[in-house]
């Protein structure tokens, strides 16, 4: 009961329509159909609304005990499709799991649901690969006395064809399971659908994150966009820089995500259909980057003398180029995704305004007192790291608007 007062709580919380349409697009065969998804929606309903809906008022009875999800006949997917045997068990729990009623089979013997196929249609099933931005999520969804088939060209669609299954089942007042004839067709309407959590200002436990992503399962959400540190922390547990995390995260041995945890969320991610875009903010929003990492940020000045306070991220160093070489090779190592989220956002040029050493490269390079063009050099020669990993990237809305020069690098680089 708590969990699905939490699921249906998570699912208020999260989304909007943006997975199926808005619109009902009618079908032929309306013989036995009498209720229509369309205007507003009555307590209970599927969410988000798929593309097309039919649900008629005639019923199936599931006994739990006998009922299974399976692989129907001609799926290209079979038992060694860990994504789905994952999601044949998690939604089969989600559905039965958390019932009240006696455990005794009580439906009636005829007009009996036993088993959901799940046919996926495509050689090409996706079945070992991580998710993706041309992911496939579409899929069809039919109950009727025929059974009930779920089929997808992907898995990804049978993920989200297995959500809407299980909200489309039901229990009655006497604690019996029921599911009506249906008919669904399905596809997201956007190709990113997101939530960002930000796991620097306040340290989010492995916990809450993996319960934020069954949430999103549940709302159909396909990007996590991961803000892994900023000013305030560095949990990011760095193989090759462990003083990063070691003297910039929170706490040095709670507050941290190792590589086993990141591993974890990236492959809970996986099996919900759920991409991991981890951000790495720079030049700004890297206080805490430089606690562990020496020379990394620059010195702040007054009246000629360093204040003890550091600004953004040194632009002028040669190590800059080479730490940051090195730390995003590890990144693009450790997450799948074809995505980095790179930041840029909200820089402050005081303090490079107040260094004599840049004051003089700025001379040098005839940057003149535009600093916008310092920034656009260092996150020039960032995104040329990044692109030498085989990575696209995703920045903040400002490094377009203030950054005409690196325009067309974002172009040819995504
Ligand atoms: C499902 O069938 C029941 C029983 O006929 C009916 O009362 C209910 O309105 C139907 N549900 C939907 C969403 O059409
Ligand atoms: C400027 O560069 C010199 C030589 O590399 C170095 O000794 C000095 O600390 C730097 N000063 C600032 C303000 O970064």
């Amino acid at each position: 009961m708590m969990a699905l007062f939490l699921r249906s709580i998570l699912c208020l919380l999260l989304s909007a329509r943006c997975f199926g349409s808005p619109f009902f697009v009618p079908v032929e065969d309306k013989e036995a159909l009498v209720q229509e998804t369309e205007g507003e929606s009555p307590y209970g309903s599927l969410w988000p609304l798929p593309q097309t809906v039919q649900i008629s008022t005639q019923v199936l009875y599931i006994p739990p005990a006998q009922f299974s999800i399976v692989h129907g006949a001609g799926s290209t997917a079979g038992p060694r499709c860990v994504v789905l045997q994952d999601a044949f068990r998690r939604y089969y729990e989600y559905m039965f799991g958390y019932s009240t009623s006696p455990k005794n089979d009580i439906s009636p013997s005829s007009d009996r649901l036993l088993q959901l196929q799940v046919v996926v249609t495509s050689e090409d099933n996706e079945c070992s690969m991580y998710p993706h931005i041309r992911s496939d999520e579409s899929y069809k969804l039919t109950i009727d006395e025929n059974g009930a088939v779920l089929q997808a060209s992907q898995v990804w669609g049978a993920l989200r064809g297995l959500e809407t299954f299980s909200q489309l089942v039901y229990e009655d007042s006497t604690g019996a399971f029921l599911v009506n004839f249906t008919r669904i067709a399905d596809a997201p309407r956007f190709a990113h659908r997101g939530v960002l959590l930000d796991s620097s200002r306040h340290y989010l436990p492995l916990k809450t994150i993996l319960l934020n992503l069954d949430a999103m399962a549940f709302n159909k959400m396909n990007v996590f966009h991961w803000h892994i540190v900023d000013d305030q922390s560095f949990p990011y547990q760095s193989v090759l820089f462990p003083e990063l995390s070691n003297k910039g995260a929170y706490q040095p041995f709670t507050h941290v995500y190792t590589p086993i945890d990141v591993r974890l969320v990236i492959e809970y991610a996986r099996s919900r259909g759920i991409r991991i875009v981890p951000e790495f903010d720079t030049p700004g929003h890297t206080t805490s980057w430089g606690n562990g990492q020496v020379d990394l940020l620059t010195p702040c000045y007054q009246s000629g003398k360093p204040t003890g306070s550091f600004g953004p991220i040194n632009p002028i160093l040669d190590t800059t180029y080479s730490f940051m070489q090195t730390l995003f090779h590890e990144i693009s190592l450790v997450f799948p995704d074809q995505y980095l989220h790179l930041g840029g956002d909200e820089v402050d040029f005081s303090c490079w305004r107040s260094n004599p050493n840049i004051t003089k490269f700025m001379a040098e390079q005839g940057f003149g007192t535009d600093y916008r063009k310092l920034e656009s050099y260092y996150i020039q020669k960032l995104l040329d790291i990044v692109t030498k990993y085989h990575k696209g990237y995703v920045v903040w809305q400002e490094v377009f608007d203030n950054h005409d020069q690196v325009c067309s690098a974002y172009k040819n680089g995504s």
